[in-house]
């Protein structure tokens, strides 16, 4: 641990390495406790250097010998790096050093996990390898010497040559550290082959442990379906022989893209039907797509330093939510996605932890992992794309490959792309980069019947000194219809004024019969209040106002529960026809838990409609029975100024649900049968959609018999997704105990299933109980500090069980404070990340913010806190 106190980095500062890497040799002699690593890297001086200082990253390496062009040296050494005297011009390091891969619990670097030798590199952690200099600046081609007498060694790039204990591997391409990978264990692989558009013929493995193989094939056939979405889409190609995806247990995040070598948490790529549920399989083949293609979007061109994350991962996150788009439905693509982007990156861009898409300071970078530069970052992206059309959009992309290839770019470089490409000046556009927030927008309409247009204009428009923008259609006699925006983002982040953003707003307009009268349009909001006019109208429309989500904001508009209502029915746009369900459904949550008003009979009848709509996709109809997230409805509540009850949350929904089932009873049994799907298992879209709203069914069922078809599917399952739904009604309705008990004998050797098994119960379990069920676990012998998997599975799902968690005892908030405090000595990165489940602290009563300011301090004054979760807790108390 380090002694000195923590630095705050930040962008402003950037200046290019002084020495840049010619090329890089490495040799791993692997031994669990005492590996030794013999480096030797030759420097040249950066002709762009501004200072001539020679620094090496390094941390937590024992420091045996170094040269310098062959002649020993001794240099610095701090706890954060060395530095020496070097020579004027290009010259050869030399360097061996001792790590000890088996006590590395961090999972940063190289460490063990289940028997094999792994890495973890990204964002910083090729210093706790070898001293280097450790940033995504300095790139160089590898060569890796692996000596051990374990039967697989595996790194980065190309394999060269091997013998009875060793392996060499070399890789062409100029690379960070941060991209570097070395594998080494006892493991089979599943193989497979792929040609590239050119006609390059490249070997594809998945690499698990033994008992594993019959996980991957469903993860092999997602790569190769990546592959060719990206030669056909983007036209990018694969530009190495091979490409290996390993498997890991123990893993901090979802997965890596090391050069050639993926490197994957088990739970992001093994799959089967009786151990994956359908979630988990679109899962899987999202993010092995995600890591596919990075490796254009990420290596080929890379980050010029940490700040410019989002360049890589928005850009990532946004092709592979395309791809997902296209193997499946894209509005219940884009709907699930809104859903995680308002339960994830909304309370963050309105809590203590709102940082801009490209953050401006940072102390500890794996804490800017975070839904802002992920998700936010892709939306920013789906944003520029609508603003400048498909083809510009392709043409920019080109030009951004083209240009860029082999670079360590920025978030300019990227949008001088797009400048270039299409005449456009991006410079307001850049302020969804460097602005935080969830900018609201506010809409008002007005209507002037035909008879009555040369009337003076209406107040609203008065207040505008700017004319209305646009003008549509134009037949005459007609109304003209306005639409007035008005845009504001909360101060938030240490920035108090936020200038006004673009806004892309896509509108629909429907005739009081129902009928479409203006397709989606694309308005395009600069300003702070603007207004729209459509023209041509003959009578009042309705509007259809952020069509897919165009932009990610809060839309604030004053309208009933009719009009809510009628979009409900006769809304062309998918997306927002769930979303007026989702707004009934929420204002009548609201209503309930403030006012205690009845369930609303309009949402009531409106999903009755939907729910037998055979023509929609049943996985719309799921996605459209779901109920606003407790949390969502705590953050509702605090916006219109009303503390949230966390108990009162949990009872509307449990009431606004038993309505829903009572009203559907007798369509329940009937619409059940329909969605029983026959025949073997299959993860696609059509299958696992009839699943997900047989699911919902089952789950309204359950509430009126008290679980006994859940026992029945329960007892009959052959998949784990009709299984694991099965389980978490009987768990609901009080009659989990049998079945748990069965489930773990069932699944106890297969450590992804028993996660489920600790996630489900503390998820499902009755908020009363919540926390005491999530302790009685941690007393179990399967419980492991040491896997994030597991441990996430059972602290992530108390915090998932909102009331359970905000248990007004506080006992949810010291039983995770007490694991926190726990796990940071031994992994700082996965305690810093579960930190965040305090963020909206401020926004209970005064009791509740008293016992997690409590927890939050007692976090804070542990010795040797970790520079992560010290920053995180930080943040939070702000
Ligand atoms: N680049 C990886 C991905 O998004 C994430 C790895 C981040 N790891 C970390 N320790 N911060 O695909
Ligand atoms: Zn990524």
């Amino acid at each position: 641990m380090r002694d000195s106190p923590p630095q705050t980095i930040y962008l402003k500062d950037y200046t290019p390495p002084a020495w840049l890497v010619e090329d890089v040799h490495l040799t791993f002699r692997l031994a669990a406790k005492t590996t030794r690593v013999i480096s030797r890297i030759r420097f040249a001086p950066n002709p762009d250097r501004v200072d001539q200082t020679f620094f090496l990253h390094g941390e937590d390496l024992v420091l045996i010998s170094s040269h310098i062009d062959g002649v020993a040296v001794t240099p610095t050494i701090t706890e954060e790096g060395l530095s020496c005297d070097v020579p004027d011009g290009p010259f050869t390091w030399e360097a061996e050093v001792e790590i000890s891969p088996a006590t590395n619990t961090a999972l940063e670097g190289l460490y063990m996990s289940s028997g094999m030798y792994c890495t973890q590199c990204e964002a910083e952690g090729f210093r706790k390898i070898t001293y280097y200099p450790d940033r995504p600046d300095v790139m160089a081609p590898f060569t890796v010497r692996i000596e051990s007498d374990l039967p697989v060694m595996l790194s980065n790039g190309n394999p060269v040559a091997e013998g009875e204990g060793w392996a060499e591997w070399h890789d062409p391409w100029k690379k960070p550290s941060y991209l570097f990978a070395l594998v080494a264990g006892d493991l089979v692989n599943h193989p497979d082959r792929f040609t590239t558009m050119s006609g390059r013929d490249v070997e594809l493995n998945i690499w698990v442990r033994p008992g594993d193989l019959h996980k991957c094939a469903f993860g092999m056939e997602a790569l190769k379906k990546s592959m060719k979405w990206d030669e056909d889409v983007y036209g990018r190609e694969y530009d190495l022989d091979i490409f290996n995806i390993v498997a890991v247990d123990d893993f901090n995040m979802g997965a890596m893209e090391n050069k050639g070598l993926n490197i994957f948490n088990s739970s992001a790529v093994l799959a089967s039907p009786e151990t994956s549920t359908d979630a988990n399989f679109e899962r899987i083949e999202a993010i092995i797509a995600h890591e596919y293609f990075h490796n254009w979007t990420g290596n080929r061109i890379t980050c010029r330093d940490w700040f410019q994350l989002c360049l890589k991962e928005g850009l990532t996150v946004y092709r592979d939510s395309q791809f997902t788009s296209d193997m499946r439905s894209a509005p219940v693509k884009r709907i699930s996605d809104v859903i995680d982007l308002r339960a994830r990156q909304f309370p963050e861009d309105q809590g203590p932890l709102s940082h801009p898409v490209r953050p401006e300071r940072f102390q500890e970078i794996n804490n800017f992992y975070t839904a802002t530069v992920y998700e936010k970052g892709a939306e920013v992206i789906g944003m520029l794309k609508r603003l400048v059309g498909d083809e510009a959009y392709a043409k920019a992309l080109d030009l951004y490959f083209e240009r860029h290839d082999g670079d360590a770019a920025t978030i300019e470089d990227w949008l001088r792309v797009f400048e270039d490409a299409t005449g456009r000046d991006l410079t307001q556009f850049k302020r969804w980069y460097s602005q935080s927030g969830t900018p609201r927008l506010k809409v008002t309409e007005d209507w002037a019947a035909a008879d009555d247009a040369s009337r003076p204009p209406s107040r609203d428009l008065a207040d505008n000194p700017e004319a209305p923008d646009q003008v549509r259609g134009g037949g005459t006699p007609s109304g003209t219809y306005t639409l007035t925006f008005e845009q504001h983002t909360p101060e938030g982040s240490g920035q108090t004024e936020k200038e006004p953003q673009v806004l892309p707003i896509a509108v629909g307009l429907l005739g009081p019969n129902g009928d479409e009268v203006l397709a989606t349009t694309l308005l395009e909001m600069t300003q702070a209040k603007q207004s729209f006019e459509f023209t041509g109208l003959s009578a009042r429309p309705i509007p259809s106002i952020l069509r897919e989500f165009s932009a990610p904001v809060v839309l604030e508009r004053e309208t009933s529960a009719d009009k809510r209502a009628f979009l409900l029915a006769h809304d062309t746009d998918p997306f927002n026809r769930w979303e007026a369900g989702r707004q009934l459904a929420r204002d009548g949550l609201i209503a309930m838990i403030r006012n205690g008003s009845p369930a609303d009979d309009r949402w009531l009848e409106g999903m009755s409609r939907v729910v037998r709509d055979d023509t929609a996709d049943p996985a719309f109809r799921a996605l459209m029975l779901s109920l606003p997230a407790e949390s969502e409805l705590a953050q509702a509540l605090h916006e219109q100024g009303t503390t949230p009850d966390p108990d009162a949350i949990w009872q509307a929904r449990e009431t606004v649900a038993q309505q829903l089932a009572e009203t559907l009873q007798d369509a329940l049994p009937r619409l059940q049968a329909e969605m029983t799907v026959e025949g073997a298992y299959s993860p696609d879209a059509g299958p696992a959609g009839r699943r997900a709203l047989a699911g919902k069914l089952l789950g309204l069922t359950t509430r009126l018999d008290g679980g006994a078809q859940a026992a029945r599917q329960y007892t009959h399952a052959d998949n784990m997704t009709l299984q694991l739904t099965a389980l978490a009604c009987l768990i609901r309705s009080g009659r989990g105990e049998d079945a748990l008990a069965a489930f773990y004998n069932r699944w106890k050797d297969d450590r992804l299933v028993i996660d489920k098994w600790f996630m489900l119960q503390i998820a499902e379990a009755d908020p009363a109980r919540a926390a005491d069920v999530a302790k009685t676990l941690t007393e179990h012998p399967d419980f492991d500090l040491k896997n994030p998997n597991r441990f996430r599975a059972t602290m992530g799902a108390l915090a998932m069980n909102h009331a359970g968690f905000h248990r007004a005892d506080g006992d949810g908030y010291a039983l995770l404070a007490d694991w926190l405090i726990r796990l940071d000595a031994l992994n700082p990165q996965t305690t810093a990340r579960m930190c965040s489940v305090f963020q909206a602290w401020r926004r209970y009563d005064a009791d509740r913010q008293a016992l997690m300011r409590q927890n939050l301090e007692r976090i804070a004054a542990k010795s040797d806190l970790s520079r992560d979760t010290a920053e995180m807790v930080g943040r939070i108390l702000g």
